[in-house]
């Protein structure tokens, strides 16, 4: 037997006790005279202690010969601690050491095994198995796996099944580049790992499982960001016999399950918002709503006044940054160089400062009268001490470049609080984007999306007007998970084929086992995918999806621990018939 207590287990109801006790040596303190040990383990740490009056010699000798992440045995006696440790569950207890068996030794790790380690980011992810040995990234896998339990458990409840689907797959085409996987029976051809199981899932439901679920890795080669991996999992649903109002509704459940599962936040009805109204008050489509600065268009109130930027603008429109007033020149200067950021891209920045003793001050006073900057401060029901922030351009750039600052404003005026949960469901998503590249439309959440049966008729004439039954789940200003209802007559989804650009024949060499599938009897349905990486790092108060991620993959898409991608050998090349240039 390895072990009578697990590291976090002993309290002073145990002092006496004769224990045994298996884990990783964290530090060793010799003070000559004494030694102590801290032994951790998944569970905890226990203090270990020798010293000269109570324990062998040679136990002493034996303990100073062991280093940093030596796996051990200890056998011994619970003490009561001289000085207490009350930040720790076991801080009340040591363990007077009888026996010592090393299990494994080990080399220096390359970085300390604490919650604050030295290690940077690249040097922690090649050695992930030490990191994980941390509490910041066991915590969160710990976390993730409570979380999963939770959602699992409750879609089982509601009598979804859940189902695996394959992973060698043909492409869907759901925006990103497919990873593929060479054949080695079928010469020259090649599988596509799922970007998501939607294909399968419609079958599902034409299958008449009804409700299904899969918690299920989807894979996009993608540029990739903090919440963006090439192999992502998400929380896959679709139901048949359901409108959109129905997946709302059974998905905002489990949504307020989880929140009040993980944190204890119980949660009113989610505000719903068409994605227009998105875009004109967020600038995005995944707006973080825990602070206001909603965006006010300005067109009436400063075009036509003489200051030419403006009149040549499509779009003024600002935000109203509250008790900012104050801000310094300097202040300002560096909101302007960040909206000037290649990354940002706005030409510049206009102010308003609406005073404390109610004096408008303003970059553009030559061009307004003080009464007009009174009416748009007015207009944004700012208060004397609040400070107004205004862009110009081209309607879609000047909405993107303002959500930038309006999210740069609340980092740095702490308005992101990791604690508090807004989640939202962003309807009404239109059907298609053009894209000017290809000169074609896209589907802008899949080719799978039914129209709004009120918008059917401007498939032909006016597609780009078209709304989609297409939803998106939003919480802190991410997008947490998406679905739609989904076309179920064969004609509709032909249409939509030939409205995106698929000759018949690729339609049917792409889809047509969709296509057949719906001539048996489809029923109508929808259903949504959540980001489940995503979904635990926000819940977990970090937008980094990697920290909770076992093994994730770096900037590159590389695993630097395994190192992979990898070349492959000549022979393993030649079996797939494969020829490297
Ligand atoms: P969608 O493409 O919106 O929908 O994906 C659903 C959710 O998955 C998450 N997500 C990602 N998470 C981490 N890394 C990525 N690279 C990544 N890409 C997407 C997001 C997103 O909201 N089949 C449809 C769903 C449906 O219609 O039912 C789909 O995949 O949180």
């Amino acid at each position: 037997m390895y072990r009578t207590h697990t590291c976090g287990a002993l309290n002073i109801k145990n002092l006496k006790e004769s224990v045994t006790l298996s884990g990783w040596i964290q530090t060793i303190r010799d003070k000559g005279f004494m030694i102590y040990i801290d032994l951790r383990d998944r569970y905890g740490i226990t203090q270990l202690i020798l010293d000269e009056t109570r324990t062998p010699k040679e136990l002493m000798e034996k303990a100073r010969k062991l280093g940093r992440e030596f796996v051990v045995q200890v056998k011994g006696e619970v003490i009561e601690r001289e000085s207490k440790n009350p930040k720790n569950p076991t801080g009340e207890i040591e363990i007077l050491v009888s026996d010592i068996t090393t299990l494994n030794t080990s080399q220096t790790p390359p970085f300390t095994i604490e919650d604050k380690t030295d290690g940077g980011e690249e040097l922690r992810m090649k050695y992930r198995y030490l990191d994980i040995r941390r509490n910041p990234v066991k915590n969160n896998l710990i976390f993730r796996s409570k979380v999963a339990q939770i959602i699992r458990n409750y879609l089982s409840s509601e009598e979804f099944i859940e189902v695996e689907t394959p992973y060698l797959i043909k492409s869907t085409p759901e925006g990103a580049r497919d990873f593929v996987v060479p054949s080695r029976m079928n010469e020259k051809q090649f599988y596509a790992l799922p970007q998501s199981p939607q294909t399968f899932k419609q079958l599902l439901m034409v299958g008449g499982l009804d409700k299904y679920f899969q918690i299920v890795k989807c894979f996009r080669d993608e540029d990739l960001r903090a919440d963006r991996q090439p192999e992502f999992t998400q929380v896959d649903c679709e139901m048949s016999f359901v409108e959109q109002e129905d997946i709302l509704n059974v998905f905002e459940n489990l949504t307020k399950h989880i929140l009040k599962e993980i944190k204890g936040i119980e949660i009113d009805t989610f505000p719903r918002i068409t994605y227009d109204y998105a875009m004109k008050t967020y600038g995005n489509d995944k707006p973080d709503i825990r602070f206001g600065m909603k965006f006010h268009e300005l067109n009436e109130l400063m075009k036509g006044e003489g200051f030419p930027v403006f009149d040549n603008a499509e779009l003024v429109v600002g935000i109203n940054v509250e008790n900012s007033a104050n801000y310094t020149r300097k202040q300002i200067d560096a909101l302007t160089n960040f909206v000037k950021t290649p990354q940002v891209g706005a030409s510049g920045l206009v102010y308003i400062k609406y005073n404390e003793d109610s004096s408008i001050k303003s970059s553009v006073d030559k061009f307004y009268s003080p009464e007009k900057l009174k009416q748009v401060c007015d207009e944004f029901n700012a208060n004397p001490g609040d400070l107004i922030l205004i862009l110009c351009g081209e309607t879609n750039k000047v909405r993107t470049q303002l959500s930038m600052l309006r999210m740069e404003l609340a980092e740095q005026l702490n308005l992101r609080n990791p604690k508090e949960f807004a989640p939202l469901w962003v309807v009404d998503f239109p059907l298609l984007e053009w894209d000017e590249e290809t000169k074609r439309y896209h589907a802008m959440h899949h080719p799978f999306t039914a129209p709004k049966p009120e918008d059917i008729s401007l498939l032909t004439d006016k597609p780009e007007q078209v709304r989609a039954n297409a939803y998106d789940l939003v919480l802190n200003g991410n997008e947490i998970g998406g679905g739609s209802v989904r076309i179920y007559d064969k004609d509709i989804q032909a249409q939509m084929f030939d409205l995106l650009g698929f000759s018949k024949e690729e339609a049917e060499n792409q889809f047509g086992f969709l296509m057949n599938a719906f001539k048996y009897g489809a029923p109508p349905h929808a259903g949504i995918a959540f980001g489940f990486d995503r979904l635990v790092s926000i819940l977990g108060g970090q937008e980094t999806i990697r920290d909770f991620i076992a093994f994730p993959k770096n900037n590159s898409g590389r695993d630097v621990m395994i190192d992979a991608p990898a070349y492959i050998s000549e022979e393993q090349l030649e079996e797939l018939n494969i020829k490297l240039k």
